[in-house]
């Protein structure tokens, strides 16, 4: 794994220092190194041994609590009691794979189906969000013929062989396919036009370079917050045209909602809804379960139909019993609590607060992002954005960084986070950016 701007280097330990440790976590380090090899990042300069978390908040061995501001998995709160209910219940009923009829398994697809647009029809359960990619991936070229595909140019989608060719955030030591073209995302900054009208432009670019070298399109593949980019969320309506492009091209457009979905945007369930589109096949994952793996591929029925006729899709754990008592506690938890307009108060409340910072501190050079989907982007570079995760650590704040050049910093808490924790985060950044 190489230095640098690696999405997998990001505020990870470095090896080197394990000589500043204490005894305990020099021992716990090399007895993960022996088990793992380095190819297994840890963050921070000293890392955190972790021991249980509730809420918005994670404490460690010895007690001391920190303040998770990182973390989209456990999305409706880390160890949600209605969520660890439902998987003990069903988890002491009956969990087995996928070829027996469950009725939980049923109401699950159904309701989690309801929150998208009518004409979506089918779902694939799957165990990862890399999985879900892969699936759609598959699915996207026996729909198209095709195989290229266009993603942007830091973006993640996933772990496996296939999706790592189409996830440039791996940096240069992970070989982008050669059937794959990246654009920028959108930034509302940029000068000259309208980014939505941009950003289409540099798809169509990007559509007629894949053709122009034999390779016949197959789909545009895109995180609507443009996460790992380093957030760029607004504005809401911007992805329409590059729809457009798409369809015109013969693609099918891909949404990963991984990171925005499950209504962490605060403006909807899911990203693409934003942006007045209806995509073709949707990757969901990581906050599907709130920690318990579950991931799932949405499909527009048609498309589903020609995988389904050439192919079919079994997997022997994707969306077991447990699995969906998880998915569908999740969902309830959602409507109960009022996630996401929580996410879009407290959102608006946090960037506020952050631009009144970026105002008295020279160093913060642009606030963005929706809901609690949020990047800072630093003055200064990777090194930075890496000494400020650093210092919030050192206060008990948990936060990461984002983007080509590492110095956006990623703030994307638990969707019940509130106005009093935003303000905590917000006084801790206040001492120590610089
Ligand atoms: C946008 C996006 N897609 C897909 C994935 C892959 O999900 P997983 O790590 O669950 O396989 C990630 C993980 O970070 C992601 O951020």
């Amino acid at each position: 794994m190489t230095e640098g701007h690696s999405i997998l280097a990001m505020s990870a330990f470095d090896a080197s220092n394990a000589g500043d440790l204490g005894q305990d976590m020099q021992d716990l380090v090399a007895r993960r190194l022996r088990v793992f090899g380095a190819g297994s990042p840890l963050f921070y300069r000293t890392p955190i041994h972790m021991q249980r978390a509730e809420g918005v908040w994670m404490y460690d061995q010895a007690g001391t609590r920190y303040l998770d501001c990182y973390n989209n998995v456990p999305s409706v709160g880390h160890c949600h009691p209605h969520v660890v209910a439902a998987i003990a219940r069903q988890a002491a009923t009956l969990n087995t794979h996928t070829r027996y009829i469950d009725e939980g398994v049923l109401n699950y697809a159904e309701q989690l189906l309801a929150t998208f647009p009518p004409d979506f029809g089918k779902i694939a359960f799957t165990c990862t969000g890399s999985e879900s990619s892969d699936l759609a991936l598959r699915i996207a070229r026996l729909a198209t013929g095709g195989t290229g595909f266009v993603v942007t140019e830091t973006a993640y989608h996933g772990n496996t062989s296939a999706v790592s060719e189409i996830s440039p955030s791996y940096g240069a030591d992970v070989p982008i396919g050669l059937h794959v073209r990246t654009v920028k995302p959108p930034d509302a900054r940029a000068p000259g036009g309208d980014p939505g009208e941009n950003f289409a432009a540099s798809v169509e670019a990007a559509i007629a370079d894949l053709r122009r070298h034999g390779v016949r399109f197959a789909g545009l593949m895109l995180d609507s917050v443009f996460s790992s980019d380093g957030v760029f969320a607004e504005p809401a309506g911007m992805l329409a045209p590059a729809s457009a492009v798409v369809r015109q091209a013969g693609g099918v457009f891909i949404a990963d909602e991984v990171q925005p979905g499950f209504g962490r945007t605060g403006e909807a369930m899911w990203g693409f809804m934003r942006h007045g589109i209806t995509p073709d096949l949707v990757v969901l994952g990581k906050p599907m379960g709130n920690g318990f793996p579950i991931g799932a591929v949405v499909a527009r029925p048609e498309i589903f139909e020609v995988f389904s006729r050439g192919a079919g899709y079994f997997n022997t754990f994707g969306g077991n019993p447990v699995a969906a008592a998880a998915g569908l506690a999740v969902l309830e938890v959602l409507r109960r609590e009022s996630l996401i307009e929580n996410a879009r108060k407290v959102g608006a409340h946090f960037r506020e607060g952050l631009r009144t910072l970026a105002a008295r501190h020279s160093a913060i050079a642009d606030v963005r992002g929706v809901g609690l989907y949020i990047g800072v982007e630093l003055h200064g570079g990777a090194g930075r954005a890496r000494a400020v995760v650093e210092a919030m650590r050192a206060r008990h704040v948990l936060l990461g960084t984002a983007g080509s050049r590492g110095n956006v910093l990623k703030l994307r808490p638990p969707l019940c986070f509130t106005r009093a924790h935003a303000d905590m985060v917000l006084q801790a950044l206040d001492d120590v950016v610089q």
